[in-house]
């Protein structure tokens, strides 16, 4: 049925995903701005502008663009900061057992991400070389909910949008998938979604996907 699996990085591969709210969580300490984990669940697979706008939401100040792009740059710094310190041990559970058995079976796998930080983030995990495909914020020009980056992802395996699973912890993912034809599978914060086309309790579900 699929002839390949587009994931999605933070929140799916690696662990990112907590790195971002707490660097979120520190800029917004800092300029007194309210955060919490409902607001950083509306920042998932959205890219950074978009992040931030969320954010700003909750606050009276108003800030000029070039004052957002500093605020941008500034969470980007400490999170920059704390991927520094990323390995190989911040793959999370089933990653690479998963892949490897999607290997073995030829189904080809692909990254799309809407972070700008996707080549750093596999290199510091050492999965640089691995995916058939990547298609991450750096090549597009709309963020998830939109299917851009999962579009492209398709494109440059070579294969229909019909024929790919999508792996989703983020609701702007899982309504990107659907929005580019594409079936999704949700797990961890995505996964008590009635959005999705299967629920994965854990990443190893996913061989009951694709057996
Ligand atoms: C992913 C994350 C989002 C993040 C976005 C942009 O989609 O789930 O939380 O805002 O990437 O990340 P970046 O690394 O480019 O700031
Ligand atoms: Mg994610």
């Amino acid at each position: 049925l699929f002839e390949a699996v587009i994931f999605d990085l933070d929140g799916v591969i690696v662990s990112t995903d907590n790195y971002h709210f707490l660097a979120w969580g520190r800029m917004c300490e800092e300029e007194g701005i309210k955060f919490n984990s409902e607001i950083n669940h509306r920042l998932r697979g959205v890219s950074r502008m978009e992040s931030l706008n969320i954010i700003l939401e909750n606050t009276e100040k108003q800030y000029s663009n070039l004052e957002k792009e500093q605020l941008a740059k500034r969470k980007n710094d400490y999170y920059r900061n704390s991927l520094s310190s990323l390995s190989d041990d911040d793959l999370l559970p089933g990653v690479r057992s998963v892949l490897d058995y999607l290997k073995n079976k030829g189904v080809r796998v692909a990254i799309g991400s809407s972070s700008k930080n996707t080549p750093m983030i596999l290199k510091q995990v050492k999965l640089n070389n691995y995916f058939d495909a990547v298609s991450d914020g750096n090549d597009i020009v709309n963020s998830k909910p939109d299917p851009e980056v999962f579009l492209l992802a398709a494109k440059k395996l070579g294969i229909e949008p019909e024929k790919c699973l999508v792996i989703e912890d983020a609701m702007a993912g899982v309504e990107a998938a659907h929005r580019g034809r594409m079936k999704v599978a949700a797990i961890g914060d995505a996964a008590n979604s009635s959005q999705a086309d299967y629920i994965l309790g854990e990443l190893e579900d996913l061989k009951k996907v694709i057996n």
